[in-house]
């Protein structure tokens, strides 16, 4: 059945006055993505986005049933995967979701990294991607202590005492984690309100600057393509051809956290009990493994009246700084030549992350992961520079 002419007639003329829609087909025709041999690291910021969208449409329902108290938390998971119609599986995507949207967030950051897209004028896309990454991992943090759980409670009791051992602000710092000196039903209810009301605001307006970045720039050409073809590369059109192969990734993305939730539903575990002694296997969550092993291998004793431990923390926060501010530090920014030097020192930071979380987990699985996220997109860029749907 077709629209009705009349209908259609008066509505888009209608929206047009309103809207500007005329305007908005100019952008979406404008727009174009290069083709070339690093391509397929341009859909990771997208599969970011589709997981973030897959953690909200998750977290809400999940609201439906939670209670943020230390006497109700652990209850309320219990009845939502034993009582309610797909409650467990409800959960089991938010966790999995969470997971895989700090993976593709870690692809995305270091591919936009060795591609140098941080570069003029990209700065502030730079900017605003690395404190939505810092974002990703407040939720994480925070969201793993919403059951209420043993393996939770006390992995949460490690990782914010770590930040006490920095000096001046280490207590203070400790006391606005937990919201008093120790984990308690008042840290819980802290948690929360991070997780479901302060990280989502944040993100949502970090979220619509990054994007907004995005489409003012354009996709960046990596300076070796830009190198080799001075003219510039193919170009694809950004509606159908990349919003297609873009769709084709979710499409793939919700295959595999579909077949994770079904297949390997996420454990609740023993409800957390503060009076019992620490369990012998506490560990945080995997992006914090490298963190966390870290700290363990660092040999107890002080320099200059400052603990090792907190020279270890201080260091990881000078090299947050640095990478946070990559875009200031690269000097080739403006001939747009090559930065072996910078390229280098990521690559180093990638392999410590790599091999840290492999010793932390005494097992080769995390080399496994990395091998397949950075061989699998280089390969399929190699194929897909080659497939159909581009134009000069
Ligand atoms: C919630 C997290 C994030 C989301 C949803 C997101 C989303 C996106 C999207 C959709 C794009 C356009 C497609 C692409 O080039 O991949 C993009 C581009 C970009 N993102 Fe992100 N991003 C996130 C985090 C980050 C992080 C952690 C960084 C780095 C610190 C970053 C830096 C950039 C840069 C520099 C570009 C431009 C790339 C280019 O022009 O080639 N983003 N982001």
């Amino acid at each position: 059945m077709g629209a009705d002419p009349k209908t259609h007639g008066r509505l888009l003329p209608w929206l047009e006055h309103r809207v500007g829609l005329e305007a908005l087909r100019h952008v979406v025709e404008a727009k174009t993505v290069p083709v070339h041999r690093h391509g397929a690291w341009y859909y990771f910021g997208g599969m970011t986005l589709f997981f973030f969208l897959v953690q909200v449409a998750t977290g809400i329902l999940l609201m439906l049933y939670y209670r943020p108290s230390a006497a109700e938390a652990y209850e309320s998971v219990q009845f939502l995967v034993t009582r309610v119609p797909f409650g467990w599986l409800v959960r089991s995507i938010h966790s999995w979701s969470a997971n895989l949207m700090i993976a593709a967030a870690f692809v995305h950051l270091f591919s936009v990294f060795f591609l140098k897209a941080y570069r003029a004028p990209r700065e502030l896309t730079w900017l605003s991607g690395f404190a939505l990454f810092a974002l990703a991992l407040g939720f994480g943090f925070s969201g793993y202590l919403l059951p209420w759980n043993k393996l939770a409670y006390f992995a949460t009791r490690v990782g914010t005492d770590i930040a006490g051992a920095l000096p001046i602000v280490g207590s203070e710092m400790v006391r606005f984690l937990r919201g008093g000196d120790h984990v308690t039903g008042g840290t819980l209810s802290r948690f929360y309100g991070w997780h479901v009301a302060i990280l989502p605001a944040l993100t949502t307006s970090l979220l619509a600057l990054h994007l907004l970045l995005v489409q003012r720039h354009g996709t960046s050409v990596p300076p070796s393509v830009e190198r080799e073809q001075p003219s510039g590369p193919r170009t694809m059109r950004f509606v159908p051809d990349f919003l297609l192969r873009d769709l084709f990734g979710w499409t793939l993305a919700l295959g595999v956290l579909a077949a994770l939730a079904a297949l390997f539903p996420w454990e609740l575990g023993e409800k957390a009990d503060p009076f019992a002694p620490a369990p012998a296997d506490i560990k945080p969550e995997w992006y914090f493994m490298f963190m966390f092993q870290t700290l363990k291998l660092v040999p107890g004793g002080e320099i200059a009246g400052i603990e090792n431990e907190a020279w270890a923390i201080l260091v990881f926060g000078a090299a947050g700084a640095a990478a946070f501010f990559v875009p200031f530090l690269d000097r080739r920014v403006v001939e747009r030549g090559k930065s072996p030097l910078v390229s280098a020192i990521g690559a180093v930071a990638l392999a410590f992350i790599v091999a840290l979380t492999a010793i932390g987990y005494h097992a080769w699985w995390p080399v496994g992961a990395g091998a397949v996220l950075v061989l699998g997109p280089w390969l399929a860029g190699k194929y897909m520079a080659g497939t159909r749907g581009e134009r000069r």
